[in-house]
């Protein structure tokens, strides 16, 4: 049987992107459990942070939401502009809500390109935050789900009994399909045709929507007025207080928040 490698990780930096939460709770999680382990850990917000600034010495943590069988476009900016390494560790987690392809080869290919050591991959089920939202019971039990495999993965990464598995075919043909034949992820299209929209009836102008929302696409005039770079996370909804935008197609209004609804406090306590 092959020894697990001694990584002996001291320091990670999380570079993560969330929507509506999910993502950033697992981060969280594994940030708690390398702490208990002794690492040092920084978490940072991908739209935040200038990719050539990644500090090459440390482990990175890529974490971010699966979107239409891979992930959102300045999640891919980010991967793209970070620089070339000889041989940093990084490793991934994203969240999904139930089926899930295109992204884990991909990634793999671009960041070995770029010299990293990919030493760990990890899909979490989370709950599904678009189209259908399930009772807060339901959500919270396939959270702390959640966090347990997200334990147990921090546990493997540090132990050396983690990798990168994917099925290069398959994730590369998804992608393929997805992107170009289908162009189901040609987000160009969507920003052009699908907008969000505001209810202003419910709509107070706080401008929290506008605040949160990572790609500077909502302008504040009498109410939000979404712009064309949406990324369709369903983050300006989910911080709503007064759930006056509805999901991006209008399905159902459905509106997915965090069962404690901590999104708001969360992303702020991150800055
Ligand atoms: C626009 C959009 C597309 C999505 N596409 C998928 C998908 O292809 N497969 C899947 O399993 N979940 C999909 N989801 C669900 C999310 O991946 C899942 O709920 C995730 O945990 C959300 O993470 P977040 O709260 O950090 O944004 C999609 C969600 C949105 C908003
Ligand atoms: S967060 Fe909601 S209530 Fe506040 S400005 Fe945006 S749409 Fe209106
Ligand atoms: S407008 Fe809403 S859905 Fe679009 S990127 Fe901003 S927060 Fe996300």
């Amino acid at each position: 049987m092959k020894k697990p490698e001694d990584r002996n990780i001291k320091a990670v930096d999380f570079y993560y992107f969330t929507g509506t939460g999910n993502t950033l709770l697992i981060v969280h999680k594994m940030r708690d459990t390398f702490t208990e382990k002794g690492v040092k850990v920084t978490v940072n917000k991908i739209e935040k942070t200038v990719s050539g600034k990644i500090n090459p010495e440390n482990t990175i943590g890529l974490a971010f939401p699966v979107a239409i069988f891979t992930t959102y476009p300045l999640v891919w900016d980010f991967v793209k502009s970070m620089p070339e390494v000889k041989g940093t560790p990084v490793f991934m987690v994203d969240t999904f809500g139930g089926l899930s392809f295109g992204v884990v080869g991909h990634l793999k290919n671009v960041l070995r390109k770029k010299g990293y050591r990919v030493i760990g991959a990890k899909q979490i089920q989370m709950p599904i935050n678009v189209f259908i939202v399930m009772p807060d019971d339901w959500s919270r039990k396939r959270i702390e789900k959640g966090y347990e495999t997200a334990r147990l993965y921090t546990e493997d990464i540090l132990a050396g009994k983690s990798s990168w598995k994917s099925f290069p075919l398959l994730s590369g043909l998804m992608y393929y399909l997805c992107i170009g034949v289908f162009k189901i992820t040609d987000w160009k299209i969507h920003q052009k045709y699908l907008h969000m929209k505001v209810e202003t009836v419910k709509c107070n102008s706080c401008g929290i929507c506008a605040e949160f929302c990572p790609a500077n696409n909502i302008q504040m005039e009498q109410y939000p007025v979404h712009g064309f770079k949406c990324q369709y996370c369903l983050r300006c909804a989910s911080v709503c207080p007064q759930g006056a935008i509805p999901g991006f197609i209008n399905y159902k209004k459905v509106v997915y928040k965090l069962p404690d609804n901590s999104l708001e406090e969360l992303l702020r306590h991150d800055e």
